[in-house]
């Protein structure tokens, strides 16, 4: 919404068809931009190459955002072994190929956005969350380098990690949200959104960390004795498992 309210048409993507074309609906009714729907499952081979070959043919594409996701609740050892490989491929798989299905148009340009959205997940890690801290890490420590390739191209990299923040992320995974994180804890998707695209169009850094308090959390995280995060992790963990 907050692209399109910056005038940005879009190209929307998500498997269920229907409710894609009604948020598309809305967008182009609130913001007079056009919305564009592509129903695909980006952890399937054949749609995400389709959508590749989409990317790279669009000659207007100046911002991708790489948002889709999900999570799992339980051990590695009890989760579904085609489960823990879907991660992988939306995470990690489609993230690189749909970056780089964009690269050539964006470079000739000299105009780009690539948003990938990771975690704070990604600078730790936790039981009952194996593959989505690893799979989050690779979003970052990926856009990290690949916004190194890219300085002085024009095209920029994000690698945005929110800390816990109100959507369907949690009910799909049929976590309960008020057990073992703090209200303190949960930020407003807005607001993340916003800190997002104003580091992106506003020459911020590549890793955006929205509000201070999850900021602050990295820093520690980072400096913290092993014994302290492990503490830390065991408390959270026990909402997953
Ligand atoms: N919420 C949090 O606390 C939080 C914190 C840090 C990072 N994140 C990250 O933020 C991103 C967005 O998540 P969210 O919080 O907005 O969760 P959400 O409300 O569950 O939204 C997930 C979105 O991804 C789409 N999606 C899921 N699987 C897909 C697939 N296989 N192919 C195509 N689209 C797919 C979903 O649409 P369909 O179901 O229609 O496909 C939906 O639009 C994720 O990468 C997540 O890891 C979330």
């Amino acid at each position: 919404m907050q692209l399109a309210a910056r005038g940005f048409d879009l190209l929307l993507v998500a498997r269920d068809a229907e409710r894609l074309a009604s948020v598309a609906q809305d967008v182009e009714r609130q913001f007079g931009v056009t919305a564009t729907v592509f129903p695909a499952d980006l952890s399937r081979d054949e749609p995400t190459r389709a959508l590749a070959e989409h990317l790279a043919k669009e000659e207007r594409l100046s911002v991708l955002v790489n948002n889709a996701g999900f999570g799992t609740k339980g051990k590695l050892v009890t989760r579904p072994i085609a489960e823990q490989g879907t991660m992988l491929e939306l995470h990690v798989f489609a993230t690189m190929l749909l970056s780089r299905a964009s690269l050539p148009g964006m470079i000739e340009r000299r105009d780009g956005v690539i948003i990938n959205v990771a975690s704070v997940a990604s600078f730790t890690a936790s039981q009952g969350n194996v593959n989505y801290c690893a799979t989050k890490a690779y979003q970052r420590v990926f856009s990290e380098g690949l916004a190194m390739e890219l300085f002085g191209t024009g095209v920029r990299v994000q690698a945005l990690c929110p800390g816990f923040t109100h959507t369907e992320f949690h009910d799909r995974m049929k976590i309960d949200k008020t057990k073992g994180i703090p209200n303190w804890a949960w930020l407003n998707a807005d607001r993340v959104v916003r800190e997002s695209l104003e580091a992106a169009f506003g020459g911020g850094p590549t890793g955006v960390i929205p509000g201070k308090r999850y900021k602050f959390l990295v820093l520690a995280l980072r400096y913290m004795p092993m014994w302290i995060r492990g503490s830390l992790q065991e408390r959270y963990s026990r909402a997953r498992i």
